[in-house]
């Protein structure tokens, strides 16, 4: 047993990354065996969702969507915010029940909740019938754990810094767009975030490594990569061999259709990123540049090292050189003691701003960050106001800014049947607008000109050309 300690997660030692190149692995192989996986979170955890299915169908699973059909049910969490803690607590209830009906079933939980202390004390006091529980850093042990598996919970989650692992192998969700991992980790240590204690340091993977990935994705056929990373573009900051602007320069060399990137941190957000953007067609004009806040005050105590000038600047500038980019981001309310005044310059760069987009949350205390130690005496109705009307204003851009294409022409690479309307496609414009199609061919898998005839707030409609 090896449980997680937060101490050990926020070390930061100039030790190396240690890349480990892993090796196929002789396992015993399992037959008529099913297994339920379900993703919370980031796409992170949805990818890391592809390598665990991967591993257990090369050891004979198969997968099915009815939980209680599953011999083996796997959680892989997210601790983001509270609520994201609530929804697994809720559905390890529904295991615990099937449970009582199938003995031999195991449950297994991984992921960022897996790397919180207290989560796994809580599981190790409480919740006895969660059988395996690894962590962010030990997915490859998953074959492992589950052969050595005897019938006593095994909770297996290190703290450290973390390596780089590679060959591993995925089983993609679509065989028409890839994420692909750039970096894992993170150092910036947002006051309010758990991220860098779940995921470890900043670690970059090689380019090398990377783009014979993207070379492969292309040679399977792929037509969409999306880099991964918590901080993508401090990509290369350890390596100090080749930056974030260079690398999307090799990547966009590799002739793939299109590129896109997640997230980017507005400190990183080089010039040189922006020329590199503006020059390839095939990297997508679209940034999600996460704000947090338009208060100096707030973004001060947040750490998150920019003003609300400076993320001003940055957005014109991107929007001056980058032809159509759409920008989207992230707004957190109700941080700890956020005054009237702070929330209304939120509101004011969200005015001035006119974001495609945005991901709004009210602030959720997570154990072991800086700002669970802070002073708050805003109540939870004031938040839930701000957040409404904040919400109000985000959507009402939202849908100007997606109103600006109607009857205009747009290119979209169609992923599959709309699960709105059956008889629709859909897919994404360059710059992430989500368009149902109407078409009377099969369109899947193929970058089409559609004139669009209706916008929405989240979505526009559109007749393929
Ligand atoms: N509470 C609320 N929102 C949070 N986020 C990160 N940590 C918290 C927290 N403790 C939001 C940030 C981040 C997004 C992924 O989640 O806006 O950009
Ligand atoms: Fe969390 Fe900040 Fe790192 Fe993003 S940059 S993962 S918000 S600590």
């Amino acid at each position: 047993m090896k449980l997680p300690n937060l101490k050990e997660a926020r070390n930061r030692t100039s030790q190396n990354v240690e890349y480990v190149y892993l090796k196929p692995q002789n396992k015993i192989k399992v037959s008529n065996k099913k297994y339920f996986l379900k993703t919370y979170g980031c796409q992170m955890n949805v990818h890391d969702s592809e390598e665990i299915s991967y591993r257990l169908e090369n050891l004979g699973y198969e997968a099915c969507s009815n939980l209680e059909d599953a011999d083996l049910v796997i959680l892989n969490t997210c601790a983001i915010r509270e609520n994201a803690h609530d929804k697994v607590f809720g559905f390890l209830g529904r295991c615990k029940h099937l449970k009582k009906i199938k003995k031999d079933l195991i449950v297994c939980l991984c992921g960022c909740m897996a790397q919180e202390e207290s989560v796994a004390l809580e599981l190790k006091e409480k919740y006895p019938y969660v059988d395996i529980v690894f962590g962010t850093h030990n997915i490859h042990e998953l074959e492992e754990m589950l052969e050595s598996y005897e019938g006593k919970q095994d909770i297996e989650v290190y703290s450290y810094e973390g390596k780089v692992y590679e060959n591993i192998a995925y089983k993609r969700d679509s065989s028409i767009k890839a994420w692909v991992n750039i970096m894992y980790g993170c150092d910036k240590f947002c006051t309010y975030c758990i991220v860098p204690y779940t995921r470890g340091k900043q670690r970059s993977r090689k380019a090398a490594d990377i783009l014979k990935e993207v070379n492969d994705l292309v040679a399977a056929g792929y037509q969409e990569v999306t880099l991964l990373g918590q901080n993508v573009n401090a990509y290369g900051k350890d390596l100090e061999e080749i930056s974030f602007a260079r690398l999307l320069e090799k990547v966009a060399q590799t002739n793939i259709a299109r590129i896109r990137f997640v997230t980017s941190h507005p400190w990183d957000f080089s010039d040189e990123m922006i020329d590199v953007i503006a020059k390839y067609d095939n990297i997508m004009p679209y940034i999600h540049l996460p704000l947090q806040s338009g208060s100096d005050n707030v973004l001060k105590r947040m750490n998150r090292r920019y003003t609300k000038k400076e993320y001003l600047e940055l957005f014109n500038k991107i929007k001056k050189k980058i032809k159509n980019v759409a920008i989207t981001t992230d707004i957190i309310v109700g941080f700890p003691n956020e005054s009237d005044e702070d929330f209304a310059d939120t509101l004011d760069i969200v005015r001035k701003c006119e974001f495609d987009g945005a991901f709004t949350f009210i602030y959720s205390p997570r154990e072991g960050t800086p700002a669970a130690l802070m002073a708050d005496d805003i109540s939870l109705r004031v938040k839930e106001e701000r957040l409404q009307e904040l919400n109000n204003l985000v959507n009402l851009y939202s849908l100007k800014n997606n109103q600006k294409y109607l009857n205009q022409e747009v290119k979209v690479l169609v992923e599959g049947i709309s699960e709105k309307d059956e008889t629709k496609y859909f897919g994404y414009t360059e710059n992430m607008k989500l368009v149902n199609i109407t078409s009377s061919q099969n369109i899947i898998g193929e970058i089409v000109n559609v004139k669009i005839t209706e916008a929405k707030s989240f979505s526009l409609d559109g007749e393929v050309l």
